[in-house]
């Protein structure tokens, strides 16, 4: 399906507040994942039609991006934090703890749909590490346990 007009229009507007085409190419990809969920190929080409740049051109941004979707995720996306500070604060166990209880690993979503787990970089909590960002408010949360995903995941289902 197409995106909507007023996505498109959203779209163009951006380009205007955000000082052109390519510096709007980010805000794009968000209105395009905020109304479809993910950023499909044929929406990646309609965003770039819109805004008047190649589709190249906005896929090395939607891809350098670990928080712009290129395939379709669960309901709540956990987004875990596997920098150094979160690493060397005891994120491998919260990882494992995380991947054992959903029985998926990064980049994957539960069987249900209703969970993907995905790897970050540094998202700049360091001082509550180990962290991730959750659901679609990517909420910042942590200091993790592995019993606090774990509980956090159960709340959710
Ligand atoms: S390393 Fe995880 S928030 Fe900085």
């Amino acid at each position: 399906m197409s995106l909507s007009p007023a996505i498109r229009t959203a779209i163009a507007q951006a380009a205007a507040h955000h000082g052109g085409p390519k510096a709007a190419m980010l805000e794009a990809l968000k209105l395009v994942q905020e109304a479809e969920g993910w950023v499909s190929d044929a929406h990646l080409k309609e965003a770039a039609e819109a805004l008047g740049v190649t589709t190249a051109e906005i896929d090395s941004l939607a891809t350098f991006y670990s928080q712009i979707f290129r395939s379709p995720v669960g309901d709540t996306v956990i987004l875990l934090c596997d920098g150094l500070s979160c690493f060397l604060c005891g994120g491998d166990a919260v990882r494992d703890a995380v991947m054992s209880r959903l029985g998926i690993g990064f980049g994957e979503t539960t069987p249900d749909g209703k969970f993907t787990l995905i790897n970050i970089c540094c998202v700049g909590g360091c001082d509550l590490a180990p962290v991730a960002l959750v659901g679609p408010e990517r909420k910042l949360v942590g200091p993790l346990t592995a019993d606090d995903l774990d509980a956090l995941i159960g709340g959710a289902r």
